[in-house]
């Protein structure tokens, strides 16, 4: 058992850089390879024992519901058939956590997501997991995450280097070492810099083990960019409010596989990568891919 029981996943958002297909249906039930985006993200929260998932969610999202529940009628057919494997995988969903749904109403943020998330949550630290990252099961990062927090107290973020004419397009962090090479002290945060105003090229990604006083700070957090309540503006406060009193921000300087399934050309990649690692399809798809490119 671990420290951090409850998980906030976002997934109120409209998905436009996904139109025509998330159209009608939610961009994280777009399927990764084999199963939804979304569901990875349970996956990985279950998998360091985090079973109590909230997810904040909108209009048109019923499809995410009905995945994470039973389907007896699916269940009755496969079963008069004697389909006992096909059974087994439509009920993964179903077994991994507990799934809670808010509504958060209007699309003000994803600060304004996370506070929704404040009735559920409570007074405990708890995770945000942004659906558009997911990260590789072979390089696990909560883990690491809660045992920095354990340490130090506070919220802790997850960065990652990337080239610097890609930071305008994440939340960024200013850092200083901290007691081991790949854990930091953040010292400023700032969400998608202008060009030439990069404090680093740490950019945020999306996981998060947030201090319940980020509830505190997030009531009185102002539109920021772009006229939305952002979440990295209520972490910068953090940074100079007493560990004592819940404030403090540590991160982890990831190196792991992390895959972007935020807009078509990253969710392309993501699923080539991944299907290439798959035990059922990733041999003959590998096989298949060399001889398409050759030709
Ligand atoms: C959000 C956060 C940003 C973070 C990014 C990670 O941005 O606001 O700080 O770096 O997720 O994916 P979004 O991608 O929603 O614009």
């Amino acid at each position: 058992m671990n420290s951090v029981r409850k998980v906030v996943i976002p997934v109120a958002g409209l998905g436009t850089r996904f139109l025509p297909a998330s159209k009608a249906v939610p961009k994280e039930m777009l399927p990764v390879v084999d199963k939804p985006a979304v569901q990875y993200n349970v996956e990985e929260a279950a998998s360091v024992g985090i079973t109590d998932v909230l997810m904040v969610t909108g209009r048109n999202k019923e499809a995410i519901e009905n995945h994470f529940d039973a389907m007896p009628e699916l269940n009755a057919n496969l079963a008069a058939k004697g389909d006992e494997a096909r059974i087994a995988l439509a009920a993964e969903s179903e077994n991994l956590a507990q799934i809670h749904f808010v509504r958060q109403g209007e699309a003000l943020g994803l600060g304004h997501a996370v506070l929704c998330a404040k009735g559920h949550v409570g007074n405990e630290p708890f995770v945000v997991m942004l659906g558009d990252d997911l990260i590789d099961a072979r390089d696990p990062v909560l883990e690491q995450m809660i045992a920095i927090r354990e340490q130090h107290g506070g919220s802790v973020l997850c960065l990652m280097e990337v080239p610097q004419d890609q930071v305008y397009l994440y939340g960024c962090a200013a850092v200083e070492p901290a007691d081991s090479p790949d854990v930091v002290r953040v010292t400023g945060l700032v969400e998608k810099p202008p060009p030439g105003e990069e404090p680093s090229n740490l950019i945020v990604i999306g996981r998060y083990l947030l201090d319940p006083k980020v509830f505190e700070v997030l009531e009185r957090t102002e539109p920021g960019r772009g006229g939305e309540i952002q979440l990295t503006d209520a972490l910068h406060e953090l940074i100079d409010i007493d560990p004592q009193d819940g404030g403090g921000v540590h991160a982890v300087v990831f190196d792991g596989r992390r895959y972007d399934t935020g807009d078509k050309l990253s969710y392309l990649q993501a699923n080539v990568m991944l299907a290439l690692d798959n035990d059922e399809l990733g041999g003959s798809f590998r096989e298949w891919l060399k001889s398409y490119l050759s030709e």
